[in-house]
């Protein structure tokens, strides 16, 4: 467990490392709260690696957003634009120490989440050069959450320049281009869309959705409102997520999804999770299918934590995403970086290098 001294450092560190223009309100609150021993020890009663500052502010966000704490609550701008008063941090410790049984319950029960549908736009330009390539795509995401990705198809991209893709949404993804980003003049045709996840959210589930809605920071009320339209488009048609283990399952799920298109699997800030050996594990399964059937595979990982992928890259910084994507073509693997884009999806610089 971690001491009451170690978890003010991390809720320091959660302050000062970068987070300010990206999250203005959290970074006050954790300044202050670091200060606040009967607040940080609060999260004393999460497992271990589950003790950082995001799980109580997820906590707190989530008794927000059934309804309690109106106070509070209007210090968060994806839940009120008008402060009621302009002082967060005396709401906040009011609402943390007022309601400490429920939120050591969520603590102790809950881990951290997300489903992030800006990815999308780092998923749709190589699907359109698949396309151009193999045809009709069957789509088989890996770590795929609540499956909100696999809704590509019914989402609308602005790529700037680059243009619109996707019949009119109410889900609409805004992506910069930067360089010569191929994007691709009409929704890539993909015939089957099918998840895997060790621990799938449940789009019907109100708590569940709840959660993932709670983890998403609300400074960033523009993720928060696409979060909530993708969830409303997955709960008229919910997404197929299968539960299950990314090395042991996927070859099956893979074969399953080929009988409908041309296999591509994606996985987006998700190998990280997986340790070392597993991440191998997983590269040699890719391996496997890919020597039996001709398979693509689009990765969207942070490099500096996904070492072992086929990904050519040079000491990147911890959080940049690069996309790669991966051929096995009559049992022959080629590899492509595409670029680099930002973790949500927010611009896509496309630096094409053949591995
Ligand atoms: C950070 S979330 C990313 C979700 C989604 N790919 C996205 O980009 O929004 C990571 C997901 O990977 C899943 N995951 C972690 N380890 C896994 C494994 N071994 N097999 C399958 N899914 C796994 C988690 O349950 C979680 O839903």
């Amino acid at each position: 467990m971690a001491t009451t001294e170690e978890l003010t450092r991390r809720f320091r560190d959660f302050a000062r490392t970068g987070t300010h223009s990206r999250a203005p309100l959290y970074s006050k609150l954790a300044a202050a709260m670091a200060d606040d021993p009967d607040v940080v020890r609060l999260l004393q009663a999460a497992p271990e690696p589950q003790q950082i500052p995001v799980l109580l502010f997820a906590s707190v966000h989530h008794l927000l957003l059934g309804g309690e704490g109106i106070r509070l609550a209007s210090h968060y701008p994806n839940l009120s634009s008008t402060p009621v008063d302009d002082d967060p941090v005396g709401a906040f410790r009011e609402f943390v120490l007022g309601h400490a049984d429920e939120l050591t319950e969520l603590i102790s029960t809950r881990h951290t989440q997300t489903n992030e549908v800006g990815r999308c736009a780092q998923f749709l330009p190589p699907f359109g050069l698949l396309a151009a390539e193999v045809g009709t795509l069957a789509h088989v995401d890996v770590g795929a959450s609540a499956g909100l990705n696999l809704l590509l198809p019914r989402y609308s991209f602005d790529f700037d320049p680059g243009g619109r893709v996707g019949r009119e949404s109410t889900v609409h993804l805004r992506c910069e281009t930067r360089g010569n980003v191929p994007v691709p003049t009409e929704m890539p045709h993909i015939a089957a869309s099918i998840g895997l996840d060790l621990m799938p959210i449940d789009v019907g589930d109100d708590e569940e959705v709840r959660w993932l809605e709670a983890c998403v920071w609300p400074d960033q009320a523009d993720r928060f409102a696409r979060l909530v339209a993708a969830i409303e488009l997955a709960r008229a048609a919910p997404p197929d997520v299968r539960r299950g283990d990314a090395v042991a399952d996927l070859a099956a799920i893979v074969e399953e999804a080929a009988i409908h298109g041309h296999p591509v699997v994606t996985n987006s800030w998700v190998l990280n999770y997986l340790p070392y050996g597993a991440r191998l594990d997983f590269v040699a399964a890719l391996d496997r299918i890919g020597a039996a059937m001709d398979v693509s595979w689009v990765i969207a990982e942070a490099p500096g934590q996904t070492v072992g992928l086929p990904v050519p890259t040079t000491d990147p910084p911890e959080e940049i995403t690069v996309v790669t994507l991966v051929r096995w073509r009559n049992g022959e693997r080629t590899v492509q970086r595409l670029g680099t884009t930002h973790p949500h999806g927010y611009w896509f610089r496309w630096e094409p290098a053949d591995a």
